[in-house]
């Protein structure tokens, strides 16, 4: 372990080397479809009452792509058990759900709108209400040519939207860039995230989403069987609690925090990190300096949200 850390210490003094890689300030994607996609995302058609759009559960405009609830509440207030993950950034992270049981983005649009406690459609009564649609028969016809609008479309449209929700230009990446300083805080604060390992489980564009993690490497951590956890699908015991890790872009505006949502502020999420997964208490100081630097990773909106 030491010699990782020595090692990782040169590579970053010699290279320069960053375990955290800035938000690409422009992404590639189909306009066209992506507007679509937007539309589709914004408009409760897709549900059974006509109330529960995707954006019911994340909110684009006020709340970084989530809905502020502890665990989502959908189809006729039934509540999930889960807490909504951001769609923000969504593309940089290698598998999707807190457990990463979903693939891309494409594949996951079927889940919430055939799920009984979200949207509580099925396939064909999707494509039958869009058919009769006449702005949606025209869009579809425009965008993919098709006379009659199917499902797949529907999910290639939102995932085409959902890679566009990137928030590039924060104050972090502006300084990774070389534009900016940050303050004596927030500098700080990034130093500890990494000296004192945060950054082994959190790195990458987005300070997480590329790889599963346990929560509660140190001390053991209160497991439930009802946890959307990685034991949910392998049924190993060594994957209780653990998790695709979190993505910490935006982090004060995602909250509240953890899979179950139980954690209400940023102090507390950081303080139960420190003690269950690094063994100890953060003295205040330090607490305040992570989340000085963990402010710093809020994202401009994404340009296809802007100029409405
Ligand atoms: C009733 C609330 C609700 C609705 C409606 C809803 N979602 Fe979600 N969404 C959630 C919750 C809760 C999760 C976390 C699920 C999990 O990880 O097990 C989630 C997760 C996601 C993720 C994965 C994010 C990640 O990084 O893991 C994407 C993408 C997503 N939703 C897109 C959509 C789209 C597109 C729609 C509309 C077709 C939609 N959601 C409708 C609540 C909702
Ligand atoms: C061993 C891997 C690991 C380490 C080390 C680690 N984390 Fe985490 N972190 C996770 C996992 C896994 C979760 C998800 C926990 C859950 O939902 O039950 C998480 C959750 C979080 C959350 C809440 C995110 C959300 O959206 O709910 C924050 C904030 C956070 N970590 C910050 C930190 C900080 C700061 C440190 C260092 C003091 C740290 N983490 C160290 C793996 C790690």
């Amino acid at each position: 372990m030491r010699i990782i850390i020595v090692l990782l210490f040169l590579i970053n003094t010699v290279y320069g080397y960053e375990p955290v890689q800035p938000i690409p300030q422009k992404i590639e994607y189909d306009r066209e479809k992506a507007e679509l996609g937007k539309l589709l995302f914004h408009d409760p058609i897709l549900s059974k009452d006509n109330r529960t759009s995707c954006s019911f559960c994340h909110d684009l405009y006020n709340k970084c792509g989530t809905d502020h609830r502890p665990v989502s509440i959908g189809f006729h207030n039934r509540r999930g058990k889960v807490n909504a993950s951001t769609v923000f950034n969504v593309i940089f992270n290698f598998k999707l759900f807190w457990n990463g049981s979903v693939e891309d983005l494409k594949k996951q649009v079927y889940g919430p709108i055939q799920s009984p406690e979200e949207m509580n459609m099925t396939i064909e009564e999707v494509e039958e209400r869009l058919n009769k649609h006449p702005l949606y028969i025209r869009k579809f016809k425009e965008v993919y040519g098709a006379n009659r609008i199917t499902f797949d479309m529907v999910a290639d449209a939102i995932a085409e939207f959902e890679k566009a929700l990137i928030t590039p230009n924060s104050k972090f990446d502006k300084y990774l860039r070389g534009e900016i300083e940050l303050s004596q805080e927030e500098i700080e604060g990034y130093k500890l995230f990494k000296r004192l390992g945060c950054i082994s489980c959190h790195n990458g564009i987005n300070l997480g989403g590329n790889s599963f993690q346990k929560v509660g490497v140190i001390k053991e951590y209160p497991w439930k069987p009802d946890n959307p956890d990685r034991y949910q699908i392998t049924k190993k015991e060594f994957d209780k609690n653990v998790y695709r890790v979190p993505v910490l872009r935006n982090i004060d505006c995602t909250y509240p925090y953890f899979h179950d949502g139980s954690v209400k502020t940023l102090e507390e999420a950081v303080q139960i990190m420190a003690y269950y997964n690094l063994g100890f208490k953060l003295p205040e100081d330090e607490l305040n300096k992570i989340i000085a630097f963990l402010k710093t990773l809020r994202g401009e909106l994404p340009e296809i949200l802007r100029g409405e």
